[in-house]
């Protein structure tokens, strides 16, 4: 069983997979954290982030099962992944380990942006989560407060747009719904309510399994 969960930054994607894979007891990959680890190395090398072969090289290294999205995500890692992720031969050896996870039993949860287009058009249970981008920066700025953070709403507003049109505009694997996706849009609807319409989903698909 593979549940197959796109949509852009700051949608509820996480939280929503977590509690999918949490309560079905199915392994989660969260996909982006492939770009994140990619783009840190990069990063970390010294390495410039628009030579395609050494970007390829550093994805192949990539390993799943280390993957901490604490560590992974500063805002420059988050710019960077994106910039990285518009090249085709970085985003073919991230698919192909992103393909050999999904495969993992009894069931696996992936969330992404060409989950359900690319990696995984098999999957009998599509979710596209998305919400307005001023709804989207407001939780990104109320997260940076919570924690005791400064921030400025604008700025984030701004970023928002900025990484939507990145990651929409792309000609390899853009950010798009699957045809037979399921839209949850959370502007006005929590993560509970999304939770429990994608649980009716899930358990239908599973007793057709
Ligand atoms: O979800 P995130 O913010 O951690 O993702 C960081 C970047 O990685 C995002 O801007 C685009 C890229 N990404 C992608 O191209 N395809 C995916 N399946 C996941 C992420």
């Amino acid at each position: 069983m593979i549940i197959a969960i796109d949509g852009p930054a700051a949608a509820g994607k996480g939280t929503l997979s977590r509690r999918i894979a949490e309560t079905y007891g199915f392994h989660h990959l969260d996909t982006g954290l492939t770009y994140r680890a990619t783009a840190k190395a990069l990063l970390d090398a010294g390495q410039p982030l628009d030579n395609e072969s050494v970007a390829e090289e550093t994805a192949r290294t990539v390993e799943l099962a280390g993957l901490d999205r604490d560590i992974l995500s500063a805002h420059e890692i988050g710019e960077a992944a994106s910039k990285i992720a518009v090249m085709p031969s970085v985003r073919r050896a991230l698919v192909e380990a992103q393909r050999a996870f999904s495969t993992r039993e009894p069931g696996t949860v992936l969330d992404g942006r060409d989950i359900g287009t690319v990696v995984c058009p098999q999957a009998p249970v599509k979710l596209y989560v998305t919400a307005s981008p001023e709804v989207r920066a407001r939780r990104r700025f109320d997260e940076i407060i919570g924690k005791g953070g400064s921030a400025d709403f604008d700025a984030i507003f701004e970023d928002v747009k900025r990484r939507d049109e990145r990651d929409m505009g792309r000609a390899d694997s853009p950010l798009k719904p699957a045809a037979d996706a399921h839209l949850l849009d959370t502007s006005e609807m929590s993560i509970e309510a999304a939770f429990q319409a994608a649980k009716i989903l899930i358990d239908a698909a599973l007793k057709e399994a």
